[in-house]
Formats: C-alpha cells, structure tokens, sequence
C-alpha cells in the first residue's frame, strides 16, 4: 500500500539517501533497520512530507503522494510518531489526544474509547500534564495520539529508544494488536534487533543511505546483523 521507488535525498548538498526502494504491504508490520545516522529518520521524514526527495516516488494506494504536504499526506492516512516521541508538555494528556480529534477532524468517542483501551495507563493519567509522564507513557500518548488521526499506515521512529524493558513489551504487544485489528500497517524504524524479531513481519537494513538487505523476518539471520547492525 506505501511504496517508495528510487528515493534520494541530500542536505545542503551531500547525499544522504541514494536510490531507497522499500514496499509496506497491507496488514504487515515492517522494520527499518540500521546503525546510527545511516539515513532511517531521513527516509521517515520524506514519507511523511517533512523532507523534500530529490528524486523517486512515493505512492499510497497506487496514488502518488509525493507532491503533498505534510498535513495532507496525514489526512490520506500517514500517522508519524517520530523518534522522541514529541508530545506537549504542558498540555495533559486529555489535550494531548484531543488535539489530535480536533486537528484531523475525527469523530471523537469511539475512537478515543478504543485507544485508551490500546493503553489503559493513559486513561488513568488523563487530566496529568504530559511532561509529568514517564519515558514510556509518554511513547504510549505519541502512539495514541497518532492512531487517532485514524492512520492507514502508522510510521514510528525507534519507539523503544530509552524505554524501561516491560514497557517495551507492553508497546510490542500494542503493535501487534493493531496489526491484528487489519486496518492499519505499520512502518517501525527500529535499532533494538529482539524487538522487529519480536513484531516485524519483514525487514529492510539500510547502511550509508542505500538498503543493503531486506526480506521476511525468519531471513534476518546472524550473518546479516553482525554485517550491517553490530556496532
Ligand atoms: N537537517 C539535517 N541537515 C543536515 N544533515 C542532516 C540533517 N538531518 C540529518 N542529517 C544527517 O543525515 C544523516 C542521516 O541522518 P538520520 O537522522 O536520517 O539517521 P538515522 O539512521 O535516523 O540515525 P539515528 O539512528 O541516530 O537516529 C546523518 O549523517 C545526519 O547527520
Ligand atoms: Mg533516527
């Protein structure tokens, strides 16, 4: 359903994306995967309109959505959750997540009624400012706030970034969840090689701006991480 051809990107004239060629295919889950700065974010970022490609194509539903903005490409169905998570701090998390209804237009109750089933946490911390919330509840409200734009296809960036080990697995379970649901993919950029293991359908490593491998998950084997992941 998302389908990025021939991506290239640079930055102030240096190549940091060269040719990426990556397929989310309905009702999968898909890891990007790879060391520090070889170019993850930046292929997130051309997906969901925050950087300019320089060349290639980027379809959703066999629709070219390249030339869109950011708040359009969201309201075709691109949820982002980018890395650092990037809630507000002063709001609570009721604003947090009813700013997202009110900005992309969403009928609210039903929706908001099944994300707090998503993350029970939250519905405890409703009237808590954001800034107050842990690490991980603070992912938990990202992720909310980003499936109630009602996404086709959700794309977080390293989710599991500095996030204590059981919340990690509370946010594995949460993402398979959706996936089971069928009505939204997921696009997971991800450094934590047990967890795409864990939730990943397939995978792709990207290194210095280009993919250097990419198959089903049951393929990622040792000789693949100690090439492209080991530090
Ligand atoms: N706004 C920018 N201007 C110039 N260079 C940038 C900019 N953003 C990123 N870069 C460079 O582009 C390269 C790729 O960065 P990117 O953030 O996409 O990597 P990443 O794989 O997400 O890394 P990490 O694992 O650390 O998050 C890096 O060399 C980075 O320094
Ligand atoms: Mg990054």
């Amino acid at each position: 359903m998302l389908t990025l051809t021939n991506l290239s990107v640079s930055y102030d004239g240096s190549r940091i994306l060269r040719g990426v060629n990556l397929t989310v295919p309905e009702r999968s889950l898909v890891c990007l995967m790879g060391r520090n700065g070889v170019g993850k974010t930046t292929t997130l970022k051309s997906i969901v309109g925050l950087v300019r490609g320089e060349s290639g194509t980027l379809t959703l539903d066999g629709k070219p959505i390249g030339h869109l903005k950011p708040d359009q490409r969201a309201r075709l169905g691109i949820g982002y959750v980018p890395q650092g998570r990037d809630i507000f701090p002063h709001l609570t998390v009721w604003e947090n997540l009813n700013l997202s209804l009110v900005v992309h237009g969403t009928r609210g109750g039903g929706h908001l009624d099944r994300v707090l089933e998503l993350f029970p946490v939250l519905k405890e911390m409703l009237q808590r400012k954001g800034g107050v919330l842990s690490g991980g509840q603070q992912q938990q409200l990202a992720i909310a706030r980003a499936i109630l734009t009602d996404p086709k296809i959700l794309v977080l960036d390293e989710p599991t970034e500095g996030i204590q080990p059981n919340i990690i697995d509370l946010i594995g379970e949460t993402l398979l969840k959706i996936k089971k649901e069928g009505r939204i993919s997921i696009l997971l950029v991800e450094q934590y090689l047990d967890f795409c293991l864990e939730v990943g359908d397939s995978f792709y490593i990207m290194d210095r701006g280009a993919i250097v491998a990419e198959g089903p998950i049951a393929h990622l084997n040792d000789e693949i991480v100690k090439e492209h992941l080991t530090v």
